[in-house]
């Protein structure tokens, strides 16, 4: 690494293509070893240039090149090939061997157990043939697949099947046609043995689409979930935002080798089976909400990314963070609104907060990428869902719908950027966004600051907002921005509910009300932010038990028991608050009625999200008291836990509203009650009669957050029963990779050894590895180092298997910020040493030399 650092590409050195490539046929003749891939290119020179045709090329041995039938010779680099002096319109024929069996990054052409399989996004389509790898180059595919009939029954391309026949030698063939241009990115391929689960979809004009839906042999029994979510996500995107399926056929297909959750190729999804398969013995209720929430996410991405695409990879948020918004509006409607929604905001506090606050902060869209598979990330995402879900806010359904509606019809079959997405939104409205876009190009977690006056005599309210987004390491200065904060007043009489609009960095607001009221802020976290109200806990435990906006009496909760627990890290001997008794009582007795509520207003913040609420932790003591306060509410209501988790389904498993929120309630009850000295008895018995996994899993975590005594005879049990079933065998790892324990480093160590674990493969490595680095707050923090020492330890071996895993893993590694100066010390420590480590991909590099360079800037702002 020492020699060439990799450098980064900007936003604003974006040019339009040179060449553009309208038409593309690949021929594949699969082979585990030594793939054969014919590309035949229809190439135009795009305006007055004579720049040559630059394709990019990774990992790929080139055999022959051709221009319009004759041979020419080419050099071919690390990064691709350069053609000179091409004429201005041509057919170009590249013949390379790739080597799919031995690709263990996952990404281009590569072998998930017996299976080929694809994945380009971002740029992995150079990895299978030299090519313009980039979205604004769009083509008309054909796709010819040749392999072993026997052990390849199946071969899959995006599109229609226009052709097919039998070889001599034992082999067959399949030719594919898309109808639709697309980039390369959503090209994909799959050749392979399965199961088949079909189905057909009607569309709202009357046109018939098969639905199929691959899975290995003998996982039939856990495919109808998924089936049954799509053809729920396909009604539903009819209905909400009137767009139709374009394709006579949707493929799906699941695989257990896959660096994310799911990829939307054009009429051929690729799933990590984990968001495929489920039944009520192998998976829980969050499993199932899982499954329905990416099927539906990959579905709505066929008009919010593949018909409507990106322009360039800094765009990414266009797609992602519109898409992510309609999945969730999607879940709010199949399940909880309030639950789905809480679930959001611990994503945003835990994850992207953090984000903002480390050395990899970036704006929805980044000005600045080194490698683009590094902006996968929750800001791209998540905050870019939250951006959109202001512009709803601002706008209204309706007007939002117009919006949509402008978007698509004005850019179908384009690749285009956020611009142009606001833009739409603009013109549809008649609105100034102005301000708005600037979400899109500043980084960092705003405050808004609250203030109150209650006039008596004129009955009004007064409150002022001021904003401040603090510097973050990519970006100092700061502007205002535009944002909804929508607030709840509540009085004697009610409540009353507004959306504020603000867009300066202080402003003032009235409001009418009979009474001084108590104010709750950012209802439905309208605004992607922190919000610093000192409110005292009389007020707080009032929105908590009166509010109307369950979302609202969650965060009341929350900030409730946040602050006991902040409390008790100073404290040590402190008693729990009046208050959080109070709303504890007060939320039990309510709790068979509105039991989803009740459970999450009931359940600890964690670890990540208390650390996120102070710019400096002790880890120790914060555990501690977490724990303390823990133990403390355990002791107040014991009577209560044993009581409530009988509050149980009568039926048997389903995977349904009602059953779903009382399970919930029934396993954070179950967390308080492993606290208690006389709970064995009934945890046995719990997992002895538990007929699902969820049940089980909740039995299995709360021994472990407890560190119960029968945690271990009930793993080695689950261990026997489930020990060859891979995706459950993952819950199980995961259990241990998270046991705090004094022991979790050695227990660690002896399970990368187990029979069912793999380093090649990225669920493996995520339930065990990234649940020690996540969650495994005292074994990963330990005091001498040797948890972060391990991490880089293995992320040296990952990252020569699988660079993007291995980047993602590193994220715990960057949230040294607000550690105590030995932690800091102890992880730059390790950074440094990564940052040695040869060879070393560019995914790791640019997180590692961002956060060296972070820390030694901050070193030097503190002396
Ligand atoms: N576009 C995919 C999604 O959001 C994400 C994805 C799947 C991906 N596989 C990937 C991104 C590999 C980068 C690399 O649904
Ligand atoms: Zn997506």
């Amino acid at each position: 690494m020492s020699a060439a650092r990799p450098q980064a590409m900007k936003l604003a050195d974006y040019r339009q293509p040179d060449f553009l490539i309208p038409a593309l046929f690949l021929d594949f003749e699969l082979h585990d070893t030594q793939t054969r891939v014919t590309a035949v290119s229809k190439v135009r020179r795009q305006g007055t240039h004579s720049h040559p045709l630059i394709l990019d090329g990774e990992k790929l041995q080139l055999v022959s090149v051709e221009i319009n039938g004759e041979t020419v010779s080419a050099q071919a680099t690390e990064k691709g090939l350069c053609l000179e002096n091409v004429p201005d319109e041509f057919e170009l024929r590249i013949v390379t061997h790739i080597d799919p069996l031995n690709n263990t990054s996952l990404e281009g052409l590569y072998k998930s157990g017996s299976a080929f399989c694809t994945q380009c996004e971002a740029e992995g389509f150079r990895k299978i043939t030299y090519f313009m790898d980039r979205p604004d180059v769009m083509a008309k595919y054909q796709v010819k697949i040749t392999a072993d009939r026997q052990t390849y029954p199946y071969l899959l391309s995006n599109g229609n099947k226009i052709g097919q026949g039998e070889l001599p030698d034992g082999k067959h063939w399949v030719l594919w046609e898309d109808p639709f241009f697309k980039p390369c990115y959503l090209f994909a391929l799959v050749a392979g043995d399965f199961d088949l689960l079909e189905d057909s979809f009607t569309t709202a004009s009357g046109r018939q689409v098969a639905l199929e839906l691959f899975v290995d042999k003998g996982n039939l029994g856990r495919a109808g979930h998924a089936m049954a979510s799509l053809k729920k996500a396909m009604l539903w995107d009819e209905q909400r935002y009137g767009l139709e399926y374009d394709l006579d056929i949707y493929m799906i297909v699941a695989v257990d080798f896959f660096n994310m959750g799911a990829m939307e190729n054009k009429g051929l999804n690729v799933f990590n089976s984990k968001f495929v398969l489920a039944d009520p013995a192998s998976a829980t209720d969050e499993d199932y909400f899982n499954i329905e929430s990416v099927i539906a996410h990959e579905y709505f991405h066929n008009w919010t990314g593949n018909r409507v695409t990106c322009r360039d990879w800094f765009q990414l948020s266009l797609k992602e963070g519109l898409t992510v918004f309609r999945d969730q509006q999607f879940s709010a409607d199949m399940a909880d609104p309030a639950i789905v929604r809480i679930k959001q905001v611990q994503v945003m506090r835990e994850h992207q907060f953090a984000e903002d606050a480390g050395p990899m902060v970036h704006p929805i869209r980044p000005a600045e990428v080194m490698e683009m598979n590094n902006f996968y990330s929750v800001t791209v995402y998540d905050k870019g869902a939250e951006v959109i879900r202001m512009l709803h806010t601002l706008l209204g359904e309706t007007g939002f719908r117009q919006g949509m509606d402008l978007y698509i019809a004005r850019h179908d079959g384009q690749a285009v950027t956020c611009d142009d997405f606001v833009q739409a939104m603009q013109d549809a409205n008649g609105i100034d966004l102005t301000l708005f876009r600037r979400w899109y190009s500043q980084s960092g977690t705003p405050r808004v600051e609250v203030e109150t006056l209650y006039d008596d005599k004129r009955q009004q309210f007064a409150l002022t907002l001021r904003q401040h987004t603090p510097a973050t390491a990519d970006q100092q200065d700061k502007l205002p921005l535009h944002m909804p904060v929508a607030i709840e007043l509540i009085d004697e009489t009610g409540s009353q509910q507004h959306i504020l609009s603000l867009t300066e960095s202080s402003q003032r607001f009235e409001l009418a009300c009979k009474g001084e009221p108590t104010l709750a802020v950012l209802a439905g976290f309208s605004a992607p932010v922190k919000v610093d109200f000192a409110q005292d806990s009389q007020e707080l435990l009032k929105t908590a038990l009166y509010g109307q906006d369950d979302f609202l009496r969650w965060d009341a909760a929350q900030q409730l028991l946040s602050e006991s627990i902040h409390a008790s890290v100073t404290d040590a001997n402190s008693s729990l608050p009046e208050a959080v008794l109070a709303l504890f009582s007060g939320t039990l007795d309510v709790a068979a009625e509105k039991p989803a509520l009740a459970a999450e207003m009931l359940a600890l913040p964690s670890f990540e999200t208390l650390a996120q609420q102070k710019p400096h932790i002790h880890v120790d003591s914060l555990l501690a008291a977490r724990h303390s306060v823990k133990m403390q509410l355990a002791e107040a209501f014991a009577g209560q836990w044993k009581s409530l988790i009988k509050v149980a389904p009568d039926q048997s498993y389903a995977y349904q509203r009602e059953q779903v929120q009382l399970r919930r309630l029934k396993a954070v009850c179950l967390t308080y009650l492993a606290e208690l000295p006389d709970s064995e008895a009934i945890l046995q018995q719990g997992y002895q009669h538990s007929d699902n996994m969820s049940d089980t899993l909740a039995i299995l975590r709360a021994c472990q957050s407890a560190n119960h005594r029968l945690f271990e005879p009930l793993m080695q049990d689950f261990e026997q029963r489930w020990g060859q079933d891979s995706l459950v065998m993952d819950k199980w790892f995961a259990l241990h990779g998270s046991r705090q324990h004094p022991n979790s480093l050695a227990s660690l160590q002896l399970l990368t050894g187990h029979a069912m674990y793999s380093i090649n493969n990225p669920n493996k490595v995520r339930a065990l590895i990234g649940s020690f680095a996540f969650y495994n707050t005292a074994g990963f923090h330990a005091a001498d180092g040797s948890g972060y020492r391990f991490v880089t330890d293995y992320l040296m071996k990952l990252d020569a298997v699988n660079p993007q895993v291995a980047s993602r893993l590193i994220t715990p590694m960057l949230g040294f910020s607000h550690l105590d100066s030995t932690r800091q010390d102890l992880i730059v420590q390790q950074l440094a040493r990564l940052l040695n480590h040869e060879p070393l991909s560019r995914d790791l590099y640019e997180k590692v030399s961002k956060a060296l360079h972070l820390a030694t800037s901050t070193d030097k702002a503190l002396n």
